[in-house]
Order: structure tokens, then C-alpha cells, then sequence
């Protein structure tokens, strides 16, 4: 019963298929099958509607009969293989195109699977060095798990609290980089407040200061990277006599701290004390 039908179907089909059917040249020849790619609308809609709005490359460089030559009955298989046509780079090894390019009509339109990571460094590699050079959590993640649509940037407070209220989240990135996150570099122009966050004593003695330090902001003695510690010489040089620093080698002996300069009380605070450890705990998705 059920090839009856298909064998009906077929014929029928077939029969259609002749109604497009472009005579060759001599009379007498048998008519030979052409379709053009003009015909298939009248039969199928999904395909060419979805090339229409999105096929891009598929639909400027190609047309359906590049990819399905001939059809049934007469040809059986007429789902072509990528790789007929995409074949020379590493990204055309990987396997099941069609698990990212669900649609060969829309091939643009890709939706990516969870967890994906070797897939990106067919075509980016610099990040993956980073990740793996500077270890850090963000080296455990998938490259998906941050950018799950291709192409989208996440913003670090996705994930994160940001440091302070004040601090927002374009200013993560003057002292994070997301594949490197661990080296916490700045640039000359960052502002106290951001350092402030995390460190409030240091901040309240040094905006407290009546000395020319005050003018000084904390990045251009910490210059750059986070945790270095300038020696009072890079800016100083020697200001007093050898003989002086001889019996004195150290400028706190007069001079007490860099925050809170040349604070003789005797209950003058040695240090301002450890950061507050502020930064919260990434949350999962
Ligand atoms: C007269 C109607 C008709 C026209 C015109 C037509 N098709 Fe089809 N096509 C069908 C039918 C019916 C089937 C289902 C055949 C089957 O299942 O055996 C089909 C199946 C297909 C398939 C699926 C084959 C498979 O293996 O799953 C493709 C691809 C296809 N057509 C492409 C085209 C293209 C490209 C054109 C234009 C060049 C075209 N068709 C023109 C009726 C048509
Ligand atoms: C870049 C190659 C390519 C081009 C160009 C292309 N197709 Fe396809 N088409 C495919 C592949 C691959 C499949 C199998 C999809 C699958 O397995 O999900 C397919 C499936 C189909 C099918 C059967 C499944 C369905 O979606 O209904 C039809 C019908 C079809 N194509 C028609 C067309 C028509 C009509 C055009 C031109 C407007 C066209 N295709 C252009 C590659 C192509
Ligand atoms: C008949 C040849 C042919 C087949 C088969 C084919 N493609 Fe293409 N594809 C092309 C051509 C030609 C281009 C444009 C030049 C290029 O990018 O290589 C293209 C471009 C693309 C693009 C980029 C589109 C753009 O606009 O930049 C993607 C993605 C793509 N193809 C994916 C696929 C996938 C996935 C398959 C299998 C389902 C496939 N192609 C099968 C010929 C083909
Ligand atoms: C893990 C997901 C994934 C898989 C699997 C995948 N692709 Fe891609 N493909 C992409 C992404 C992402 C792009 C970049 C799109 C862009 O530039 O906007 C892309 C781009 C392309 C392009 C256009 C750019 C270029 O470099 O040529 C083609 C062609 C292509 N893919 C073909 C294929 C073929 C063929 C396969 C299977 C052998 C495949 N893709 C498997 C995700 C994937
Ligand atoms: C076939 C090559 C290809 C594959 C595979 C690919 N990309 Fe891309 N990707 C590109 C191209 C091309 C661009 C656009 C480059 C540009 O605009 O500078 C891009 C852009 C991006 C951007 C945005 C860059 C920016 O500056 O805004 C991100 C993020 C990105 N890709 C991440 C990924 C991730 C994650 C994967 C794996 C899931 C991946 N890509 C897979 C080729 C690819
Ligand atoms: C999609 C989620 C996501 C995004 C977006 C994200 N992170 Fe993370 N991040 C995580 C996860 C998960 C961890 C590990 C947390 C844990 O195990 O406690 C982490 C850990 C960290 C760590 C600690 C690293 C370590 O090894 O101790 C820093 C610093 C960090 N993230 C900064 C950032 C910055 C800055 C951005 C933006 C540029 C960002 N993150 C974007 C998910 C994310
Ligand atoms: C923790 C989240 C996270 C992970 C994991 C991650 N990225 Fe990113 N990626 C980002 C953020 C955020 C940016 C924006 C730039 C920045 O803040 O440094 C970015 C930027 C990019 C860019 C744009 C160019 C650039 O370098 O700034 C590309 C391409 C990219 N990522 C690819 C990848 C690839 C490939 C992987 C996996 C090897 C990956 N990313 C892993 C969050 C992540
Ligand atoms: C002024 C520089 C600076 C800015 C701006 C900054 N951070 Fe940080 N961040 C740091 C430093 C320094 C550490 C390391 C603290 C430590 O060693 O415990 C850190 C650590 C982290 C950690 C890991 C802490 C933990 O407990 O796991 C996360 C997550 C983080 N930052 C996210 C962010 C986000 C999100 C932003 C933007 C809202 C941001 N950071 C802005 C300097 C900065
Ligand atoms: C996310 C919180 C955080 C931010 C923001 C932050 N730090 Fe720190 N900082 C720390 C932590 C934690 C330590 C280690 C404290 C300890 O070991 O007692 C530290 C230590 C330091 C040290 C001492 C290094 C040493 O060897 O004693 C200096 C100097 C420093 N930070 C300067 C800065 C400057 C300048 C900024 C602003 C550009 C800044 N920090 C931003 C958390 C932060
Ligand atoms: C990054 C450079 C830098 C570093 C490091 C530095 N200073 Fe200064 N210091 C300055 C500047 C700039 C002034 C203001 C000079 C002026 O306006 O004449 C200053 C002024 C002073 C003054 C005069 C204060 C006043 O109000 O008249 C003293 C004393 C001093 N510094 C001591 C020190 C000591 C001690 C250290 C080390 C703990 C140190 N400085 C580290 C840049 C620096
Ligand atoms: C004039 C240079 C200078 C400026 C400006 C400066 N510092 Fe310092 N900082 C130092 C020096 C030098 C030390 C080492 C202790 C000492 O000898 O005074 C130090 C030590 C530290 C320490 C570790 C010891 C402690 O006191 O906790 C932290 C944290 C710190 N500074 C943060 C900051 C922050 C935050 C700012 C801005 C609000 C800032 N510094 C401004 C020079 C400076
Ligand atoms: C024995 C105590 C003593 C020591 C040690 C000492 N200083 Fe001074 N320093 C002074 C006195 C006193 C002044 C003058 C204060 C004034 O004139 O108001 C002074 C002034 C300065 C000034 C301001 C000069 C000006 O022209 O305004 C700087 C800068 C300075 N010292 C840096 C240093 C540095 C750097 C060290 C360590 C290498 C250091 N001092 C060590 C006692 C000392």
C-alpha cells in the first residue's frame, strides 16, 4: 500500500516536474528534465524564503542547483556535503557543520551549542594564549560560557558585583582584562576613587594630607601594575646631604609614610593596614 502511494507520489511528481520541462533541441528527442532555479518556489516555500531574507553568501554566490543537483525520482540524494565546496581551512575539518549553522539556507544565522571551545580557535587564537598563559578561573571556563551568542561581548557585571556602588562597569576594564583577569594593570589617568574601593585607609589619610602628596594621585606612584611599590628615590633622587642619610638611611625616619608625610606624632600610624577585601564572589550561571 504505502509504495503504491510512494510509487503514485513519485509519478506524479514526476510528471510535474516534466510540466517545467524545456524541450532540447530536435523534436523527435526525448523531452529532457531541466529545472531552473526559478521553479522550485512553485513546489517548496521554506527554502527559498529563508534564502530570500538570510542566505547571504548562498544566496549571492550560489544558487539551489549548485548544492541540489537534479531531484528525485531521477537523482536520489541531493543533499550535498560541505565540504563539497568548503575544504581548504581548519575550521572546514570540524565536524557536523550543522551543529552551528543549523541552516544551510541562513548559513550566517549561527547558533552555538554549550561548552564551546576548540571549535573558536579554528579562527581566533590569541585569547586561548592569554587564558592559558595567565592562569586564572576564566581559564576553566568554555569560550561559550561567556560569549553564547558569536560575536557578543559580555559585560564583566553579568557575572560580577562591581567593587564599590561608585564603580561602574565601564570601569572594569581600566584594571582587568577578561582572558587575563589576574593581572590587574592601569593606565596614568585612573582615578583615586576606583583605588579607593578596596583600600579606605590609605585613601582617607592621603586625600587628608596637607602636604604637595595630596596633588600626587595614587597611580602615578603605583604606577601601572597593581601592588608595586615606588622607593621615594624615582622622584626625589638624593635631596639631602650623603652625611645625613648616612646616620637616617630611611626617609620615614623624618618623614613618616608616603599617605600621611611628615607626621611626627608620635601615634603616627606606621602603616595604613591591609586592604578591605571587598570584591565579591562571581555568581554561576
Ligand atoms: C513540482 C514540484 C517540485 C518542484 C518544482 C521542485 N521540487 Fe523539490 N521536491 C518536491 C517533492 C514532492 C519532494 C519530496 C520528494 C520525496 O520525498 O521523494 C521534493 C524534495 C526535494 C528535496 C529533498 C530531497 C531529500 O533528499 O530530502 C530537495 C533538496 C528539493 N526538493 C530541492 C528542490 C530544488 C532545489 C528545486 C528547484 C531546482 C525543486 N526541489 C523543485 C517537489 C518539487
Ligand atoms: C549551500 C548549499 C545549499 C543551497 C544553495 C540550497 N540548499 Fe537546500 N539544502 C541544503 C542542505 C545541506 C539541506 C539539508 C538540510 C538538513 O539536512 O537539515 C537542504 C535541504 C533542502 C530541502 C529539504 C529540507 C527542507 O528544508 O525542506 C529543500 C526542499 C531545499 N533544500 C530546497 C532548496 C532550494 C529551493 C534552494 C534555493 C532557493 C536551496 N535549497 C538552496 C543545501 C543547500
Ligand atoms: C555548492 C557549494 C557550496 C556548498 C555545498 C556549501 N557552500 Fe557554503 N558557501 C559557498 C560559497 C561559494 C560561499 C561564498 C564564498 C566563501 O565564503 O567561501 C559560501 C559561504 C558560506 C558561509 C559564509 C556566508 C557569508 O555570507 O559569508 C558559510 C557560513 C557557509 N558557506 C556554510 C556552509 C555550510 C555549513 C555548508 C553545508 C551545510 C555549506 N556552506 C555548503 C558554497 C557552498
Ligand atoms: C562550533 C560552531 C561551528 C561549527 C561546528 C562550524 N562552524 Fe562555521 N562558523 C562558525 C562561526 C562562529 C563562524 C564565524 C561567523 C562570522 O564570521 O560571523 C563561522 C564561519 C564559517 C564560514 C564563513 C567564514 C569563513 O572563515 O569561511 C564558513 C564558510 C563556515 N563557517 C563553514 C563551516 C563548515 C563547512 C563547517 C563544518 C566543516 C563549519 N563551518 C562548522 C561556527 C561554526
Ligand atoms: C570561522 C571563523 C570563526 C569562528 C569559528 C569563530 N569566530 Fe569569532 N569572529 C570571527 C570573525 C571573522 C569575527 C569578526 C572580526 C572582527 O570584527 O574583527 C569574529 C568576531 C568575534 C567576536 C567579537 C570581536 C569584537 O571585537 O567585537 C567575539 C567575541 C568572537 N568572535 C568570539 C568567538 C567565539 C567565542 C567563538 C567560538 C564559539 C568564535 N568566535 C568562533 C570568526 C570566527
Ligand atoms: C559569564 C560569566 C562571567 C563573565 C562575563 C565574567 N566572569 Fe569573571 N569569573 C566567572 C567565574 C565563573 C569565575 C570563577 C568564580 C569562582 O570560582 O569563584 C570568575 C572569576 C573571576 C576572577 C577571579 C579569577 C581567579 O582566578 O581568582 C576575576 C578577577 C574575574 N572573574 C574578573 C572578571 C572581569 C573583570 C570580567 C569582565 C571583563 C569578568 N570576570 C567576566 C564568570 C564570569
Ligand atoms: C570570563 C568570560 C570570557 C571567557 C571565558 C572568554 N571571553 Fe572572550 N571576551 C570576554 C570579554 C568580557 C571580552 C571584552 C574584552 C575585554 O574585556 O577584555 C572578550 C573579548 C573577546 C574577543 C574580542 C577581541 C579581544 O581579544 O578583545 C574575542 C575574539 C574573544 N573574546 C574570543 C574568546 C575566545 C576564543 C575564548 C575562549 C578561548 C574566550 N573569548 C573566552 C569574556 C570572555
Ligand atoms: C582600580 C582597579 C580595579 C578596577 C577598576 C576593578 N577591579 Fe576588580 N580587582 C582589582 C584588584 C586589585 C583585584 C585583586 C584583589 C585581590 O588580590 O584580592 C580585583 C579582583 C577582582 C575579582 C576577584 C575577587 C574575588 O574575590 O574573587 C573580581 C571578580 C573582580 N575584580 C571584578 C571586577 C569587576 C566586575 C569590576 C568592574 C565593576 C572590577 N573588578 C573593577 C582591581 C580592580
Ligand atoms: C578589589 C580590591 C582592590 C582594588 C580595587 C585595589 N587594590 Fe590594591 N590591594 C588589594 C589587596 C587585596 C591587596 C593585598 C593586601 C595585603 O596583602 O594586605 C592590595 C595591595 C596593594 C598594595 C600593597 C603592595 C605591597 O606590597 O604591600 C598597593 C601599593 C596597592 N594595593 C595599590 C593599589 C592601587 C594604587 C589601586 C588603584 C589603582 C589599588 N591598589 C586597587 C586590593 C585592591
Ligand atoms: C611618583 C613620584 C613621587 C614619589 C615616589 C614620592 N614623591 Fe614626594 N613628592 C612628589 C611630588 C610631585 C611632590 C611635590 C613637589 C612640588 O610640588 O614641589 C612631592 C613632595 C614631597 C615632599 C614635600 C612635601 C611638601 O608638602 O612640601 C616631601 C617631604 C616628599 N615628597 C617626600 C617623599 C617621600 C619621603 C617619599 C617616599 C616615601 C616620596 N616623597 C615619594 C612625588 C613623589
Ligand atoms: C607620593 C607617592 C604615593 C602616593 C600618591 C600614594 N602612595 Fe601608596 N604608597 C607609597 C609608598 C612609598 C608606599 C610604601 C610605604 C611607605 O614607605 O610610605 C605606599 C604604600 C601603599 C600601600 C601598602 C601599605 C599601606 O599603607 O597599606 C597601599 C595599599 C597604598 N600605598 C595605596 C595607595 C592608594 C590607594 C593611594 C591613593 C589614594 C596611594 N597609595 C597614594 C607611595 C604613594
Ligand atoms: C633626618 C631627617 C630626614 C631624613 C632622613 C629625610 N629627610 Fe627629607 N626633609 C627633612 C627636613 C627637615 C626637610 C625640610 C622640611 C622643610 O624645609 O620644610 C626635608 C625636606 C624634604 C623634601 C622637600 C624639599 C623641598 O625642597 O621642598 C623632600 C622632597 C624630601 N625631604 C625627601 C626626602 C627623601 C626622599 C628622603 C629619603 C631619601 C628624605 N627626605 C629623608 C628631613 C629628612
Amino acid at each position: 500500500m504505502n509504495r503504491l502511494l510512494t510509487t503514485l507520489k513519485m509519478v506524479t511528481l514526476s510528471a510535474l516536474l516534466m510540466g517545467m520541462t524545456v524541450m532540447a533541441a530536435g523534436a523527435a528527442e526525448e523531452p529532457k528534465l531541466v529545472l531552473s532555479n526559478t521553479d522550485c518556489v512553485k513546489c517548496h516555500s521554506a527554502a527559498p524564503a529563508a534564502i530570500a531574507a538570510n542566505g547571504s553568501a548562498h544566496k549571492t554566490e550560489i544558487g539551489c542547483q549548485d548544492c541540489h543537483n537534479g531531484h528525485p525520482p531521477t537523482v536520489k540524494k541531493i543533499i550535498p556535503a560541505c565540504s563539497q565546496c568548503h575544504s581548504d581551512k581548519p575550521h572546514y575539518k570540524l565536524v557536523n557543520c550543522q551543529r552551528c549553522h543549523t541552516n544551510p539556507h541562513t548559513p550566517k544565522i549561527i547558533k552555538l551549542p554549550k561548552d564551546i571551545t576548540a571549535e573558536c580557535l579554528t579562527c581566533h587564537t590569541k585569547q586561548n594564549e592569554k587564558l592559558k598563559q595567565f592562569k586564572s578561573k576564566h581559564s576553566a571556563l568554555s569560550c561559550s560560557f561567556c560569549h553564547s551568542t558569536h560575536g557578543k561581548i559580555p559585560l564583566c557585571t553579568q557575572c560580577h558585583k562591581s567593587h564599590s556602588p561608585d564603580m561602574l562597569v565601564g570601569d572594569c576594564k581600566r584594571c582587568h582584562q577578561a582572558h587575563m583577569p589576574k593581572v590587574v594593570t592601569y593606565t596614568s589617568d585612573t582615578a583615586n576613587s576606583l583605588c579607593a574601593s578596596c583600600h579606605k585607609q590609605a585613601s582617607v589619610l592621603h586625600s587628608k594630607t596637607d602636604t604637595k602628596h595630596n596633588k600626587v594621585s595614587c597611580v602615578a606612584c603605583h604606577k601601572d601594575k597593581h601592588k608595586m611599590v615606588p622607593s621615594c628615590q624615582t622622584c626625589h633622587g638624593a635631596p639631602h646631604p650623603a652625611r645625613i642619610m648616612a646616620r637616617f638611611n630611611k626617609c620615614s625616619y623624618c618623614h613618616n609614610i608616603a599617605h600621611d608625610l611628615n607626621r611626627w606624632e608620635p601615634e603616627a600610624p606606621k602603616k595604613t593596614g591591609a586592604a578591605v577585601k571587598q570584591a565579591p564572589k562571581a555568581v554561576k550561571k
